[in-house]
């Protein structure tokens, strides 16, 4: 299948491309911008430098509906994270929001069936509430990327799975609020010292595991217009550090700042549901993993 992955430049994306070529499927980048290091990183120099690359912006519905075109699905994961959506609400509500919309505004154009986006727990507001409720804008413009997902399947019939992790870490992931279990696992394989900027329970699922749900939404896509809360390990950032600290020998991660702002789920029937079989890596083994991965750079 050519499948068009939008935000394919960044860290999410190179685990999905890598997965979707190891398949036999035909990755398209579309992005904003042309930096195939992140993908070379993940993905290899051979994929990065032959992959179809489109860019241009998922603000603008020509740009999007353009690369769509000849594609048989839609991998949708263009956005900005928490910190852009609140010292630029208006880029946030166009990137986030009104990209998703023209995600399936190309869908519909071209006759595409099926489209896996990503969510975020960040729907879910600090409360525990099971009910999205989201306090950042970030959150905000998500939840309505859901719903608006849904309207495109009651009145165009497309078929939609929203993903709604929340911290994604592995190798590759550098930016955003919830970096930080990445940066101590690099700081650690380089023996420096780092403090996990924030505080408190988490969920931590690593971005292959996502990459491993997305090709089956592809390959066998749940139909109707789906949202499941993507449950990986329900850890505490105290939890990630010590375990950090204990695997790489030297190391030194503290842990110091506020709790995130969002409390959602513990469990998610769905998941077993929709996608029977599908287990998320244990935190170890994938905190192990992201600080070989760093070791073998230094
Ligand atoms: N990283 C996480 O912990 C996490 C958690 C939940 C949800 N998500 C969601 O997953 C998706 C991917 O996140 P990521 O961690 O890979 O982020 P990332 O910043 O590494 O990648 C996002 C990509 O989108 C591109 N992009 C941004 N604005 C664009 C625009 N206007 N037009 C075209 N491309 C644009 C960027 O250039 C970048 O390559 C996002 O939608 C994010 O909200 C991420």
């Amino acid at each position: 299948m050519r499948v068009l992955v939008t935000g394919g430049g960044g860290f999410i994306g190179a685990w999905i491309i890598r997965r979707l070529a190891e398949a036999g499927h035909d990755p398209v980048v579309f992005d904003m911008q042309e930096n195939r290091a992140k993908l070379a990183e993940i993905a290899g120099a051979d994929l990065a430098d032959g992959i179809d690359w489109h860019t241009g912006d998922i603000v603008a519905t020509g740009d999007v509906e353009t690369a769509a075109k000849g594609c048989d699905a839609l991998v949708h994961l263009a956005g900005i994270l928490t910190p852009a959506c609140r010292a630029n609400p208006i880029l946030g509500a166009n990137v986030n929001l009104i990209g998703t919309l023209n995600v399936f505004l190309a869908a519909r154009a071209h006759g595409i069936p099926n489209v896996a986006y990503m969510s975020s727990m960040g729907v879910f507001g600090p409360d525990g509430g099971a009910e999205p409720c989201p306090t950042t804008l970030y959150g905000a413009f998500k939840l309505g990327a859901e719903h608006s997902a849904r309207a495109f399947f009651a009145e165009d019939g497309i078929t939609s799975t929203g993903f709604r992790p929340y911290v994604v870490y592995g190798p590759g992931r550098d930016g955003g609020l919830s970096a930080g279990p990445s940066l101590a696992c690099a700081a650690a394989a380089r023996g420096e010292a780092y403090t996990i900027p924030f505080s408190g329970g988490i969920d931590m699922i690593h971005a292959d595991d996502i990459a491993r749900i997305f090709l089956t939404t592809i390959e066998a896509p749940p139909q109707g217009a789906n949202v499941v809360t993507l449950l990986g390990n329900e850890t505490t950032t105290d939890t990630v550090a010590e375990t950090i600290n204990r695997i790489a020998p030297g190391a030194r991660i503290t842990v110091d700042g506020p709790p995130m702002p969002i409390d959602g789920p513990k469990s998610e029937p769905q998941l077993a549901q929709l996608f029977p079989g599908w287990t998320p890596r244990p935190l170890e083994d994938g905190l192990a993993d992201t600080i070989a991965f760093y070791k073998e750079r230094t």
